[in-house]
């Protein structure tokens, strides 16, 4: 049977394929004023207004490409059971040809109804006010927003828990509870974290080891060093 490796992604593992991350200097949200584009009391005041941030967003989607470190990852099913658990609303590790992959923020390419969290369709074209579902009531992006729940922290957490490897990959480990996830996987399980400016991690009894390297430098790295491992 295949080990499982686990690997929770962020912005970081798309920013070679041109898609911006939040926290970097030129990040996302140096623009923007994240309680007015990214909280559903930011969607209630002025829905046009996130309305417009996310269609700009999903327009670019179609413009974009999965980068090496994208596709190393699913190569990488070759060898393990792969799990991706993403932060990333992009497509790419999808469009990489990984298989098994969790969105744990949601996905720029499908909507939701305002008043129902599970009738979810897919959508790759504007989201406009007054387009409602089938019972009528208005679309929303399928984005987890600040203060909103995490319907697949649970399935994550799972996941996490029975890895045989883990990889944290383009993500500065600052938001919860995505950041919290590695805590869960179990203490001999050893740690790869790609980042150029890795975040400092605490509390974790793991074997670490630390690639201060973009995804696209990184993930071929670590190839080699799991395919070691075997
Ligand atoms: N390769 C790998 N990592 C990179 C690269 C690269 N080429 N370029 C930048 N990075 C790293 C940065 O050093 C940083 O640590 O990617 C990380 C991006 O961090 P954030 O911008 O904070 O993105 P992320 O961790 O995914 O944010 C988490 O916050 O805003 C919310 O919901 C949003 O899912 C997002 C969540």
């Amino acid at each position: 049977m295949k080990k499982k490796l686990v690997v929770l992604t962020g912005a970081g593992i798309s920013a070679e394929s041109g898609i911006k991350t939040f926290r970097d200097s030129d990040g996302l949200w140096e623009g923007h004023d994240v309680m007015e584009v990214a909280t559903p009391e930011g969607f209630q005041r002025n829905p046009s207004l996130v309305l417009d941030f996310y269609n700009q967003r999903r327009r670019q989607l179609h413009e974009v490409q999965p980068n090496l470190g994208h596709r190393v990852l699913a190569e990488l099913e070759e060898w393990f059971d792969v799990h991706i658990i993403t932060q990333n609303v992009d497509n790419l590790h999808e469009q990489a040809g990984s298989s098994k992959v969790l969105h744990l923020h949601g996905e720029l390419l499908k909507a939701r109804s305002i008043k129902n969290t599970h009738r979810i369709i897919d959508w790759h074209h504007d989201i406009l006010l007054g387009d409602v579902d089938e019972y009528g009531d208005q679309m929303r992006p399928h984005i987890v927003w600040f203060g909103e729940e995490v319907p697949a922290l649970e399935e994550a957490i799972n996941i996490t828990e029975q890895a045989d490897y883990l990889a944290v990959i383009g993500t500065s480990l600052q938001v919860y509870p995505a950041a919290g996830i590695i805590h869960y996987s179990q203490a001999m399980c050893p740690l790869f974290y790609i980042d150029p400016k890795p975040a400092t991690i605490y509390n974790l009894q793991n074997p670490l080891e630390v690639i201060s390297k973009s995804a696209t430098e990184g993930v071929p790295l670590l190839r080699e060093k799991l395919k070691k491992m075997l």
